[in-house]
């Protein structure tokens, strides 16, 4: 009774129920990893009944007399995103009204209302849009989880919540104004068009929040935004300390370009829209779906889908793996991405204060204040954190606004004409004592840093050059020859070095992704929705009949066909079990084996939503005088060779090992190359699994 492949979850407890002794207590121990499996999260959002509809395409919007209710879904007007309820995979906490890709396989989600307040299980959740143009989402005790607080009274009537294709949802008010936008509200995620204000004055200020983990949209300490000191600056924060930070907006009109190997380009951009800073991107005409999030880890990155590889691509991630994150190479040192690894430096001037910079740098000698200060040209540099910005001063201005303050280490300027709309277009950064969080780029962004250096260290600097250049030049020149043969002779290896860290880095991810993807999320198919594609079953789309009942043909919208097999009510199995089989099978993928796309329970009746095959099955060729012919001998073998492929893959190489017990020809199906594919090979276990190997006493099929 308790072995584990062959028997349900329920009986299992049952049974425990009358062996309850020791003896049988450590088997049931064994067998408890496998009842967890059995109660996947994803399994026990199926039993809350939650079906996805997969006909009469929802509506792309919300009035007050048709609220959302679990199942349900908006999707927008060319189907490009999808608002609803969800559960992510590996979560019991409850589930959340979002926004997702509708047309990417993989369930990504851009947006989620009540992030930190889930719906309880079991709590079937509604979300409706009100006579005064608020968004409430509430339990079935009525408890409103979320809202959008619009504060209308109005009541008009005419209002509606509409999700549109850039995947922004909107509550439009009776005259066609938006009043409310969940763009101005994002979670973790920047969509193209989407602007995130910078500027903490701006009363949409907000940032970006990630999710706690992979599957917990619940907010992080995590977020991402315009820096209270600085409308200039973009900042990673974790917690309150800052973990990332993008140098002081220049005024350029593209902060980043960045062009995709399939030809894409995306252009980051920072906007300034009547003196309020916008952080944005944009991409040309005919790319695939990207975004911007901010990573559960931390990391800033800007994703593209790759329909290929079937996976999101990262092109940018930040911080950078080496010395990018915030201060990491202490006061007065800088990261230097132009060297092969990045690594810190001091700023001239400056020497390390310790091992590791882990004191940053200090003075070689301090600067007089005398008026014969001079200040060092750096270019191509991040700028420092903690500035002060000194408005409406020229270039020389901003020269004099340092040098007649002895506190000052260093300035910088920029003349925004391009990107700001303000009358003042001038940006005179000035600092007053530690430089942080500098860093020299390797692709020549960046700006000049003037730093301020004692006259003397300049001169004695230059006297020292004068004398030693000659020699120096000398020694290097015979060093380079000695170096030309042995850099020859280890170059080559350290290439492949270098490029075997980074490939193996790039499969580490890959990996990942893999094991990601593996979770497969079987549809639990409403059944309104099947009978409306099969005509209430009618006898006119029947495909075909068995042992374990009826096939019908499916119409979807679009015109896509599916197979619905309606299992004859005799198997004697609860829909939980049915529907915990069927989860297992569905794992069972394999290119000779019919796919079965989804699956759905309603009082007795059991479905099956299978790949629809226009080939039929090979009983119609091998007994039929006029398609026989088709039938010629590389077909046959073919046909052969991938029956036993999948049989092979169900009797050893799956995980469920599987005994098909009704193998013939009529179960064998061909798609439109004549590939064999094999049908109804989990019926056995579906229906009266507990027979091992061959002591069947049930006659089953033929
Ligand atoms: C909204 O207004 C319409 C028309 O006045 C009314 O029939 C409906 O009951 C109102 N809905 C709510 C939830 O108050
Ligand atoms: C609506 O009122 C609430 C509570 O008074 C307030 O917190 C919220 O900011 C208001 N919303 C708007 C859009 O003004
Ligand atoms: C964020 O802060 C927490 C607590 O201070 C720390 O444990 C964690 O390592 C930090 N994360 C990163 C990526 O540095
Ligand atoms: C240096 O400039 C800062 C900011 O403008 C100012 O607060 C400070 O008083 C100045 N210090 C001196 C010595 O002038």
């Amino acid at each position: 009774a308790v072995f584990p492949l062959s028997t349900s979850w329920r009986y299992i407890v049952q049974g425990a129920n009358q062996i309850i002794n020791a003896k049988h207590l450590h088997a049931i121990q064994l067998l408890l990893p496998w009842l967890d499996l059995k109660r996947s999260p994803s399994f026990d959002r199926h039993s809350r009944g939650i079906c996805e509809r997969i006909l009469n395409r929802s509506d792309d919007r919300l009035t007050p007399a048709k609220p959302l209710s679990a199942g349900d879904k908006l999707v927008s007007d060319n189907g490009v995103f999808a608002l609803g309820f969800f559960s992510p995979t590996n979560s019991t906490a409850g589930s959340y009204v979002g926004i997702w890709y509708n047309n990417i396989p993989k369930r990504t989600y851009v947006w989620v209302a009540n992030r930190d307040k889930p719906i309880t299980n079991g709590s079937p959740g509604k979300l409706v849009v009100t006579n005064n143009s608020d968004l409430v989402l509430s339990d079935s005790q009525g408890r409103t989880l979320w809202t959008t607080m619009n504060n209308f009274t109005t009541g008009a009537t005419g209002t509606s919540a509409v999700l549109l294709d850039s995947g922004n949802l909107v509550i439009r008010s009776p005259s066609g104004t938006d009043i409310w936008q969940s763009f101005h509200y994002p979670t973790d995620t920047i969509l193209p068009g989407m602007q995130l204000p910078l500027s903490t004055d701006d009363d949409l200020y907000t940032r970006l929040v990630a999710w706690r983990g992979p599957d917990d949209p619940a907010t992080s300490n995590y977020s991402m935004g315009g820096d209270s000191s600085s409308d200039l600056q973009v900042v990673i924060w974790n917690g309150t300390r800052p973990y990332w930070r993008r140098a002081a907006w220049d005024g350029a009109l593209v902060t980043a370009l960045y062009q995709s190997s399939t030809g894409f380009i995306m252009t980051q951009t920072t906007v300034d829209i009547g003196g309020k800073f916008y952080l944005t991107f944009t991409v040309s005409n005919g790319s695939p779906s990207t975004r911007m999030i901010l990573h559960y880890t931390g990391m800033f990155q800007f994703l593209a889908w790759n329909s290929t590889s079937s996976s999101w691509e990262v092109f940018i991630e930040r911080p950078n793996p080496i010395c990018d994150r915030y201060a990491y190479c202490g006061p007065f040192g800088y990261c230097d991405a132009t060297e092969t690894v990045p690594k810190c430096n001091c700023l001239s001037g400056y020497e390390p204060d310790g091992a590791n910079f882990s004191r940053g740098c200090r003075r070689k000698e301090e600067p007089t204040c005398s008026g014969g200060d001079t200040f060092s040209t750096l270019r191509g540099m991040k700028t420092p954190d903690k500035f002060v910005y000194v408005r409406n001063r020229s270039f020389d201005q901003c020269e004099a606004e340092c040098r007649n303050n002895c506190s000052c280490t260093a300035y910088a300027f920029s003349n925004m004409k391009n990107g700001s709309t303000s009358s003042d277009q001038s940006r005179c950064l000035i600092w007053l004592g530690e430089l942080v969080d500098t860093g020299k780029f390797r692709d020549g962004s960046g700006e000049n840093l003037y730093l301020r250096l004692a006259s003397s260290a300049v001169d004695r600097e230059s006297n020292v050059l004068k004398i030693a250049l000659p020699v120096i030049a000398s020694i290097l020149i015979l060093a380079c020859i000695s170096l030309v043969w042995i850099c020859k002779s280890r170059g080559k290896r350290r290439i492949k070095e270098t490029k075997n860290k980074y490939t193996g880095q790039l499969s580490k991810k890959s990996k990942s992704n893999e094991l990601e993807n593996e979770t497969i999320e079987l549809p639990y198919i409403c059944f309104e929705d099947v009978v409306t594609a099969t005509d209430n079953f009618s006898d006119y789309n029947m495909l075909g009949k068995g042992g374990f009942g009826k096939v019908y043909k499916g119409r979807l919208e679009g015109g896509n066909e599916v197979a619905v097999k309606r299992l004859s009510k005799s198997s004697g199995q609860g829909a939980d079990e049915f529907r915990n089989e069927v989860v297992l099978i569905a794992k069972l993928q394999h290119r000779n084996l019919v796919r079965l796309l989804g699956y759905c329970t309603h009082e007795d009746e059991k479905l099956l939503l299978y790949e629809y095959l226009p080939n039929k099955s090979l009983d119609t060729f091998l007994f039929d005088a006029t398609r026989n012919g088709v039938l010629d001998w590389p077909t046959r073998f073919k046909v052969i060779k991938g029956i036993a492929r999948g049989l092979l893959y169900l009797h050893q190489d799956s995980r469920l090992t599987i005994i098909h017990r009704d193998l013939k020809a009529s179960n064998v199906l061909l798609d439109a190359e004549m590939n064999p594919k094999i049908s109804d090979f989990g019926m056995a276990r579906i229906f009266g699994g507990n027979e091992q190997q061959a002591n069947t006493i049930r006659v089953v099929g033929t």
